[in-house]
């Protein structure tokens, strides 16, 4: 048993459809709780259901495109009419937009701010006022290892992810003193992952590619054990200390020897 309680509870998964998502949302199944999935992709979303309830799990999908304001509340609405209460929010879907700066199309840099992090702001709207309400919930938002440190050739991405930090950051500190401490934060900063979303990366060294599984099994783990902030692989737990201690231009260097700065020189995404 855990320190974070999630038998009975319910859990809302955005880009629940795959790959990250879903591997949430299969531990929570296990442990007995329901879960509302999220996605733009229907038909994924048909496969994952399927999915869930083989596990003899609970599950509700809505196509939902998270930027789309109007359509968070009311899917939130609906969600908790026919669900219940969203006790567990865990805003995991998420898009990259890789390449030269110069040469990326302006929408694709948009999009990346709107689903990474305006989205956010619309689901935590939309459940933390419930939440206050019943004087409990838990919200899971997945930053990046790229949500403290730059990231050449996806600067809109490695923002988005430093954006996740300040607003978790934020938000938890507010519920804080406000008295809502039954609200509880978990920031979740994996390094690439092979879902499909980095296809065409290159690792850096002492930064192996975790498999999706692996990801979702440790960070879950980490948040039952009620961590706020859980760095994976071993590696990225140090980097922001080695960030704050290194002279900028070691750390520069280190990062290059290592291959962080080229890594992403290649990701094309899924096709
Ligand atoms: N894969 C990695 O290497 C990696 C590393 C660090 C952090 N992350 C983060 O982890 C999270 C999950 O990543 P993943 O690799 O499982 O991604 P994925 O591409 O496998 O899944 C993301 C899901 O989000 C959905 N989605 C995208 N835009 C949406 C929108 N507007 N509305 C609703 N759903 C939308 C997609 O349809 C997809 O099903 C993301 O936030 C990502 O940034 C991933």
């Amino acid at each position: 048993m855990g320190k974070v309680t999630v038998s009975g509870r319910i859990a809302l998964i955005t880009g629940g459809a795959r790959g990250m998502g879903l591997l949430w949302a299969e531990h929570l199944v296990k442990d007995h709780s329901r879960v509302v999935l999220w996605d733009l992709d229907g038909a994924e979303l048909e496969r994952a259901a399927e999915r869930i309830q083989s596990l003899g799990g609970s599950v509700l999908t809505q196509v939902v495109d998270v930027t789309d304001r109007a359509a968070v509340y009311a899917a939130a609405v609906a969600a908790q009419s026919q669900m219940g209460p969203i006790d567990i929010l865990i805003n995991n879907a998420g898009i990259v937009a890789a390449g030269k700066f110069t040469e990326m199309p302006d929408e694709k840099l948009s999009a990346t701010i709107d689903v990474d992090v305006k989205a956010l702001l619309w689901t935590m709207k939309a459940f933390l006022p419930g939440m206050i309400e019943r004087g409990a919930g838990n919200i899971i938002n997945i930053s990046s290892a790229s949500g403290f440190i730059g990231v050449p050739y996806m600067p809109a991405y490695a923002a988005s992810k430093w954006a996740v930090i300040g607003m978790t950051e934020s938000l938890r500190l507010e519920m804080e003193l406000e008295g809502h401490t039954g609200i509880k934060f978990t920031l979740f900063c994996p390094s690439y992952v092979d879902t499909g979303m980095f296809a065409g990366v290159k690792p850096p060294l002492l930064t192996p590619i975790l498999t999706p599984e692996i990801a979702v099994k440790r960070a879950y783990k980490a948040f039952r054990r009620g961590d706020y902030f859980i760095l994976e692989p071993f590696i990225v737990k140090f980097t922001p200390a080695l960030k704050a201690l290194l002279p900028r231009g070691i750390f520069d260097r280190v990062s290059d020897i290592l291959g962080v700065n080229t890594s992403a020189k290649g990701v094309h995404g899924r096709k």
